[in-house]
């Protein structure tokens, strides 16, 4: 296991590429499974998270090759086992994802529940329900959903709640099955509109992802194809934040602007000039202290969860009092903890957290909980004095591609070791 340590240096300045989406490669990756030959995945970032999928994949029997530039081929042809076993699952929620795919395509899909994790107690009931309503017949046993169908028959789906991985399984199966799905109170993250477009190249008939009501006209088979992954954009935000904390100006790179709307409207109240360009977006502070910006999380297009974490840290250290509310997960403020150690001023009531300014953080040795915490308590240490120790960086390496190189080419001082 490695630790970080991190030397607050002063702004970041400077220009970073953005790598592709971890919760749109996740999804896509899942999706090869439906294809009937092989799929090219490009702009595939280098994340523990993506290892694991392709682990699990490569388990189950599907041929696994890493090419250059970032690409990787999946050919769902060899498969022989439908299994995703509690050892990889357990190490990554999204595993959930590939249920979708192995009970449209194969008929069967023995997929460990995800169980709790450490933002909340997660439960998977819509993907079940959505797909019982899809005819696969479904049990739980031995922590394990097991599930067997013939030709899925298309349905109606209305989700409780909105979901982003169960509306991308719901939207994978409905994909092959048999007639018209009409998936209701669906998830509208970009990354959702990532995923519905390789569907689309591969063959599905989908329309109105991005909007709350998806129609799916079910094909017999799709074919698998090449395709490129979005942009991240909770790393470019992630990015941005750090701007707006150390008072510098950075150019995020190769990202998508219109993805981030609430985002850079928070960053803009906080101070920051913020300018787009088609591919990019720079934050600058010139030099200023961000003002306090209150923030309350909700699914897109409202301001995100992953989010969260990084803005309680621009608030941490901005001119001003905010309230950030967190309404998706029910635990999702561990950070809060970790940046009172390092001297914010903090009171947590419930799910929401008031945050009171101070000019500067100070150094302490602080614990990664979970991946955006862990990122929010880099930007902390950017801007606290002396030298802070973060602990348990595989969170971050499981969604943050070589952060602290990144952070390097900002002018930040970060160095890995391995702790004890
Ligand atoms: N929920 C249910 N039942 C379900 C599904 C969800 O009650 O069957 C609840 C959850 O407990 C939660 C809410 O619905 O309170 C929303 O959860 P959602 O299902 O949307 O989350 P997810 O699909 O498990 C994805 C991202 C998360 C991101 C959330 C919210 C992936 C692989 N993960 O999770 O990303 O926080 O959506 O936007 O796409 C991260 O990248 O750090 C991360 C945690």
């Amino acid at each position: 296991m490695d630790k970080f340590l991190v030397e607050g240096v002063g702004p970041l300045t400077g220009d970073v590429r953005i790598s592709g989406a971890k919760n749109a490669v996740l999804p896509i990756l899942a999706a090869t499974l439906l294809g009937s030959s092989e799929s090219t995945i490009g702009n595939v970032p280098h994340l523990n998270d993506v290892t694991t999928t392709m682990s699990l994949l490569g388990r189950m029997g599907c041929g696994i090759t890493v090419g250059d530039n970032m690409t990787v081929a999946v050919d769902p042809t060899l498969i022989n086992d439908y299994t995703a076993a509690y050892e990889l699952v357990r190490t990554m929620r999204a595993s959930i994802l590939v249920l979708g795919p192995l009970v449209a395509r194969y008929g069967q899909a023995e997929v460990s529940l995800p169980g709790g994790c450490a933002i909340g107690a997660r439960p998977v009931n819509i993907h079940i329900d959505g797909l019982r309503a899809l005819g696969a017949e479904i049990s739980i046993d031995g922590g394990y959903v097991r599930a067997r169908a013939g030709r899925l028959q298309g349905a109606r789906i209305a989700m409780d709640m909105v979901t982003v991985t169960g509306t991308e399984n719901l939207l994978m199966a409905a994909s092959l099955a048999k007639g018209e799905s009409v998936l209701e109170n669906a998830a509208r993250e970009p990354e959702i509109v990532d995923l519905a477009n390789y569907l689309i190249a591969m063959g599905a008939k989908i329309e109105g992802a991005g909007t709350s009501t998806i129609h799916v006209q079910g094909v017999d088979s799709l074919t698998g194809c090449h395709y490129d992954v979005v942009p991240d954009r909770i790393e470019t935000g992630t990015f941005l934040v750090g701007a707006a904390v150390t008072r510098g100006r950075v150019k995020a790179l190769n990202t998508v602007p219109g993805n981030l709307g609430v985002v850079l409207e928070k960053l803009r109240e906080a101070g920051a000039e913020v300018t787009t360009g088609d591919d990019w977006i720079q934050a600058d502070m010139h030099g200023n202290r961000p003002q306090a910006v209150s923030i309350s999380t909700a699914p897109y297009p409202d301001f995100p969860t992953d989010m969260q974490a990084q803005f309680c840290v621009l608030n941490a250290v901005a001119e001003g009092t905010a309230k950030v509310i967190e309404n998706v997960f029910e635990n999702r403020f561990m950070h809060i903890n970790e940046l009172q150690r390092m001297g914010a001023d903090m009171t947590v009531e419930g799910n929401s957290v008031t945050i009171r300014g101070i000019e500067k953080l100070r150094a302490a040795p602080v614990m990664a909980t979970d991946l955006r915490a862990s990122a929010s308590l880099i930007l902390a240490a950017l801007m606290a004095t002396g030298e802070t120790e973060v602990r348990r960086v595989y969170h971050i390496d499981r969604g943050y591609e070589r952060i602290e190189e990144k952070f390097h080419q900002l002018g930040a001082e970060i160095r890995r070791q391995p702790d004890k």
